[in-house]
């Protein structure tokens, strides 16, 4: 009980980790901290020059409730909401951050359209501040516009008129649109897109393009539907593709493999079917693989093993059969491991330890697994920061309860037996005895 709550507290520790890991890197590649994609970024140690925002700015960013009694040009800014070039005889915003904005707050024309400066546009936990009529100076020159939780809906005509962005990030934010081509189809400079959480409907694009440099393109959390189609190796500079918690079906694509820049694949929580496809083995650099809850089948792959740079592998909720391939040294070299929830999946024990709890059933001798499987999916996946003293710890923990589970371990199968043996040759000695007492009196 006591080594089971360590566990407990030692995953959630791991999870901690690893979600903090995640926050600070998304927040370090999201454009809203780093307002400006382009280089022409003024660095906050220059030296102040003596030029200062421009009048009809300034009126525009306290129309805004945005403070300007000290210079927003200096950085860093009132919560870096702004950022200015060096212009003169002023300067002028090149980005704008608005935040937790009031709920009465409203943006006006005549403030947007003296902002048509910017080339970064973030508005963040707003959720109630009506969606802005963004005049075409300002649409044309953005480059990274952002709505995180923030205006009440958002249309594919009002994004398809930013037609020079290179980010684009929407979250939380409901998105009316008949699917993402007609959003996409628009940008041709785009590099990465977010639109999650967003309610976005339709199917994805059949012909991608004109925007093929894409490195990261997250579509999670809507109700995308079809399937996904192959095409989608023309984005041959993807990097992340997250297109988890959709309505996809279909198989994964065989000319998947093409996409050799990949390293974060998510599709998982959809209805995709089907293997997973070998030309995955040609992705060189793939970190993150998660096709849980889906409805994947057929035997897992061995070339998973080989691939070097994989540290996040969840198979977990799907169809797989037959005998896991992979041997413990690969499972524990892993961040994370989960293959459980996969009933006609089991592990071979001369390979894999049954201390690692993999929420499998072992394989009898014709690959087939024994009985039902071992209980609890908060249990079945396999959760390691590679730390050693602790996985110390584990081991002897799980050697006690899977003992329990199974009496088909060498180790405490033979001590079972050996303390039956000796228990009925003591119990056969005093019967013995006692008969010889009797007998004899
Ligand atoms: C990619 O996956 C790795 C491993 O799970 C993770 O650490 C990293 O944050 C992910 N990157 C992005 C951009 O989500
Ligand atoms: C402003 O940005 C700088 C540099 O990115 C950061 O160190 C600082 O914490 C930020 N300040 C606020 C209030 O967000
Ligand atoms: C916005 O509000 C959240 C909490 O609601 C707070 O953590 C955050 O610092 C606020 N940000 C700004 C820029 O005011
Ligand atoms: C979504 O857009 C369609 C047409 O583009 C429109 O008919 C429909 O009313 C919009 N829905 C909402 C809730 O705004
Ligand atoms: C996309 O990348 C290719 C080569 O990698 C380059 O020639 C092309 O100009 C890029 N397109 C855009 C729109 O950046
Ligand atoms: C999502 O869209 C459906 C219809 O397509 C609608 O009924 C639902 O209210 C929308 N949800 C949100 C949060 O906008
Ligand atoms: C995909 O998106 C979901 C939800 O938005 C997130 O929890 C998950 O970490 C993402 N996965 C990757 C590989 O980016
Ligand atoms: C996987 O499932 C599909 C139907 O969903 C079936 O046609 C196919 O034969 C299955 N493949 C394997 C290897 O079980
Ligand atoms: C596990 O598999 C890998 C790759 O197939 C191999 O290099 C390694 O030697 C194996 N380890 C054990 C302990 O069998
Ligand atoms: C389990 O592994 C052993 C040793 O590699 C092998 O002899 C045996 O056939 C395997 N059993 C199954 C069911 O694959």
């Amino acid at each position: 009980m006591e080594s089971k709550h360590k566990l407990t507290t030692f995953s959630l520790f791991t999870f901690t980790f690893t979600f903090s890991l995640l926050l600070s890197l998304s927040s370090s590649l999201s454009p809203s901290s780093s307002p400006l994609p382009s280089p022409t970024l003024p660095s906050p140690s220059l030296p102040p020059t003596h030029a200062s925002l421009d009048p009809k700015q300034i009126t525009a960013l306290q129309s805004l409730s945005i403070p300007t009694s000290r210079d927003p040009c200096i950085q860093p800014s009132f919560h870096n909401a702004t950022l200015c070039d060096s212009s003169s005889p002023f300067r002028h915003l090149i980005s704008l951050r608005l935040t937790n904005c009031s709920s009465d707050l409203e943006i006006s024309t005549t403030a947007l359209s003296s902002l048509s400066t910017l080339r970064s546009l973030s508005i963040i936990n707003c959720p109630s501040l009506p969606t802005p009529h963004l005049p075409a100076s300002l649409a044309l020159n953005l480059l990274s516009f952002s709505s995180l939780h923030s205006l009440r809906r958002l249309s594919s005509v009002f994004l398809s008129r930013l037609r020079s962005l290179t980010h684009l990030e929407v979250s939380d934010t409901p998105v009316n649109a008949s699917g993402p081509s007609i959003i996409l189809g628009s940008m041709k400079f785009l590099r990465s897109v977010t639109i999650s959480n967003a309610n976005l409907t339709g199917r994805l694009p059949k012909r991608w393009g004109p925007n093929l440099n894409l490195t990261h393109l997250d579509f999670s959390h809507n109700n995308i539907k079809g399937t996904l189609p192959g095409s989608i190796s023309l984005l041959s500079d993807l990097e992340l593709l997250n297109l988890s918690s959709n309505a996809l079906s279909g198989a994964i694509p065989d000319s998947f493999g093409e996409l050799l820049m990949l390293k974060n694949l998510s599709l998982s929580s959809n209805s995709m079917s089907g293997p997973i496809p070998d030309s995955i083995s040609e992705i060189p650099g793939l970190v993150h693989l998660d096709l849980s809850s889906n409805q994947f089948n057929g035997t897992l792959p061995k070339f998973l093993e080989k691939m070097k740079s994989l540290k996040y592998l969840n198979l977990g909720n799907n169809n797989f059969n037959g005998v896991m391939p992979f041997n413990t040294s690969f499972i524990k070299r892993l961040v994370l491991f989960n293959v459980g929830g996969n009933t006609d999946l089991c592990y071979n024990h001369s390979i894999v330890s049954s201390k690692l709890k993999l929420g499998i059933a072992r394989c009898d001798k014709d690959g087939l697994p024994v009985s039902s499987p071992p209980d609890s999916s908060s249990d079945s996946s396999y959760d390691d920061d590679s730390s050693d003293d602790s996985s110390d710890d584990d081991d002897d923990d799980g050697s006690s309860s899977s003992s329990r589970k199974s009496d088909h371990h060498h180790g405490p199968s033979r001590i079972v037996l050996g303390v039956a043996i000796g228990l009925s040759a003591i119990a056969f000695l005093i019967v013995f005895l006692v008969l010889l007492s009797k007998c004899c009196k």
